[in-house]
C-alpha cells in the first residue's frame, strides 16, 4: 500500500510497511509491451477450441485435474500425484513459504530476483534474506548456502534469474544442494525454463528424484503464453504439497485454464511450442548481442528477455535504468525498470528488436552528449 493512502481500517503494520507487486505498466500509446516477460504469439494450435469448447463454467472446476498433472509429472518421471496446479506458480510460491516459514523463521532469496519474492512471507511473518548476486549477476550461491541458519525454512533459487537472465549451472546446484539441510525446502523456480540453451544449466527433470527436500516450479504462463489464464504447477514430494494445499485459496485454478493447459501439451501443440521457444531464444541471442556491441555488459541471457545494468555501459554512458525506460515509453515500448540497478526488456515481436537497439543506441548517443 502506498504511504499516501489513509485506510478507514486498522491494518498490521509490517503489511503496510512493504510496497504490493508492481504489474508491468500497460501501454498507452501504440508500441511494443516488452515489460512483463510475456509471450508475444497467439495462443499453440487447439487452445482457442479447448477453451471454447467449455460449456460447463457455471460449475466448478474439479480440483484434481489428474490427466494434466499425470502429463505433467511423465516429464518428470513420477506420478501424478507429485504434481501441484495452482493459479500461476506464484501461488505456490505464496503457499510453499506460508506452510513452511512463520513468525521468526526466515527464507533466503538471491537479489535482485523476481520481484514478488520479498513479500512472501509477509503474511506469515517470516523474514525474507537477500543474497546479493555475483558481479555476473548470477546467484551467489557459496554466499546462500553461508546464510543458511536454524532459522531458515525455504531457499528460492530462480534459474534463469528474473530480471538478470543467467542459469544456475547443474555442477554448482549440486555443490548446493550438498550444504543445505536435508529438511529445509528449496524451492527451484523455473519460469523459463524452456528458453534455456546452455547445456551446462541445471534442469528440474535431472535433479528432482536426487532431492526429497526440492520442488521445481514451472509456468504455462511464458513459454505457453497463458499468463492470462493463470496456471502454473510445482513438482516434488506429494506431503510438501499437502502443507501447500493448507494455505492454498481454495477453487483458484479454472476449467478453462486447465483445459488450455492440457491443449498446450499435445503433440501437435509441443511441435509448434518448440519451434516458437527456439525462435524467441533466438532473438534474445541476437538482441543481446547488438546491445553488447553499444558497449553494455547484458548477462548471460537465458530466459526471453535481456538485461541492461546501470552500471554495465561503455565508458561515457553510463546508463541509468530510469531514464532509459523513459526514453523508451516516449517511443511508445514499454520495458521494465529497476531503479537503481538495471532495465529489463522483454524479448517480444520480431520487429520488436530493431526498434529497442535504436532507443539504447540513441539514449547513449544523447547522455553522451550531455
Ligand atoms: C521467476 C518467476 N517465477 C514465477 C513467476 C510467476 O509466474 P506465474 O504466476 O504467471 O506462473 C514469474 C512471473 O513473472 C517469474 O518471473
Amino acid at each position: 500500500m502506498s504511504d499516501q493512502v489513509v485506510s478507514p481500517v486498522r491494518f498490521r503494520a509490517d503489511v503496510l510497511a512493504v510496497p504490493a507487486y508492481r504489474q508491468g505498466a500497460a501501454p498507452t500509446k501504440p508500441g511494443f509491451k516488452l515489460s512483463s516477460n510475456e509471450n508475444p504469439s497467439e495462443p499453440l494450435p487447439g487452445v482457442l477450441e479447448a477453451i471454447a469448447g467449455r460449456s460447463d463454467i457455471n460449475r466448478y472446476a474439479a480440483v484434481a485435474m489428474p490427466e494434466l498433472r499425470e502429463t505433467i509429472g511423465a516429464e518428470f518421471g513420477v506420478p501424478g500425484t507429485h504434481v501441484h496446479l495452482a493459479a500461476g506458480s506464484v501461488a505456490i510460491l505464496f503457499q510453499l513459504v506460508h506452510a513452511a516459514a512463520g513468525s521468526g523463521d526466515a527464507y533466503l532469496h538471491a537479489w535482485p530476483s523476481f520481484e514478488a519474492y520479498p513479500s512472501l512471507g509477509l503474511a506469515s511473518g517470516a523474514e525474507a534474506v537477500r543474497v546479493p548476486l555475483t558481479a555476473a549477476s548470477e546467484h551467489d550461491l557459496d554466499a546462500m548456502a553461508d546464510a543458511i541458519t536454524d532459522r531458515t525454512r525455504v531457499v528460492l533459487l530462480c534459474s534463469p534469474n528474473n530480471p538478470t537472465g543467467p542459469t544456475i549451472r547443474r555442477a554448482d546446484f549440486d555443490r548446493f544442494m550438498a550444504r543445505v539441510p536435508a529438511d529445509t525446502l528449496v524451492v527451484l523456480d523455473e519460469a523459463y525454463r524452456e528458453f534455456v540453451t546452455d547445456p551446462e544449466a541445471v534442469r528440474g527433470e535431472d535433479v528432482l528424484r536426487d532431492h526429497a527436500n526440492l520442488v521445481v516450479l514451472r509456468t504455462f504462463s511464458k513459454a505457453y503464453g497463458l499468463a492470462g489464464l493463470r496456471i502454473g504447477y510445482g513438482v516434488g514430494d506429494p506431503a510438501i504439497f499437502a502443507a501447500a494445499a493448507s494455505v492454498a485459496i481454495p477453487l483458484s485454478v479454472t476449467g478453462i485454464a486447465e483445459s488450455a493447459a492440457r491443449a498446450s501439451l499435445t503433440l501437435e501443440a509441443r511441435a509448434v511450442h518448440a519451434e516458437r521457444v527456439a525462435e524467441i531464444a533466438a532473438r534474445r541471442d541476437a538482441l543481446a548481442a547488438e546491445l553488447r556491441e553499444l558497449g553494455i555488459a547484458v548477462p548471460a541471457a537465458q530466459a526471453n528477455f535481456v538485461w541492461i545494468p546501470e552500471t554495465g555501459a561503455a565508458p561515457g554512458g553510463v546508463v541509468d535504468a530510469l531514464a532509459l525506460a523513459a526514453d523508451f515509453a516516449e517511443a511508445g515500448t514499454l520495458v521494465r525498470p529497476f531503479g537503481g540497478v538495471g532495465v529489463r526488456i522483454s524479448v517480444g515481436e520480431p520487429e520488436s528488436v530493431p526498434v529497442v537497439v535504436d532507443i539504447v543506441r540513441a539514449h547513449l548517443v544523447r547522455t553522451r552528449e550531455n
